[in-house]
């Protein structure tokens, strides 16, 4: 992949503020995975594991909150590629440097497949249903 190709553009909008800027720190961070510079990508990749693991938490406290009827599956989606991530981790550290490639690769189409629709669903639900969440800002729609 060319280096810095893939970036946030309104394609990723939900229209829901809070989610909307949590998703352009995580393409930031996701696209900074295709520099081609292997001495620093597992530090790089920590960060976007770090992001994920907070990204991923603030929509699960919502979905908790709205009580969002495919929840399960969504926080499955979200633990599913958690994984994948610290499996490349381990492995690149072990030597399996084109693993890093390939994740750089093929986690901007997960991103968008995942924005696509369960972030969409949870986005338009939350938009739908404000009095539910415990934090008011977080019910304001962009
Ligand atoms: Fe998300
Ligand atoms: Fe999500």
């Amino acid at each position: 992949m060319e280096q810095n190709s893939w970036g946030w553009s309104d394609r990723l909008s939900l229209s829901y503020g809070p989610m909307d800027e949590t998703h352009k720190e995580f393409v930031e961070l996701c696209a900074a995975l295709s520099e081609d510079n292997p001495a620093t990508f597992v530090s790089r990749l920590d960060a976007l594991i770090a992001h994920s693991i907070e990204h991923f938490e603030q929509e699960n406290r919502w979905m908790a909150e709205t009580a969002f009827p495919p929840a399960g599956c969504h926080r499955q989606e979200h633990e599913a590629v958690l994984e994948v991530m610290q499996e490349v981790r381990r492995r690149v550290e072990l030597g399996e440097l084109d693993l890093a490639t390939r994740l750089a690769e093929e986690l901007p189409l997960w991103f968008e497949h995942h924005v696509d629709t369960m972030d969409n669903m949870l986005a338009r639900f939350m938009a739908s249903n404000p009095e539910k969440l415990m934090n008011a800002d977080q019910a304001q729609p962009a």
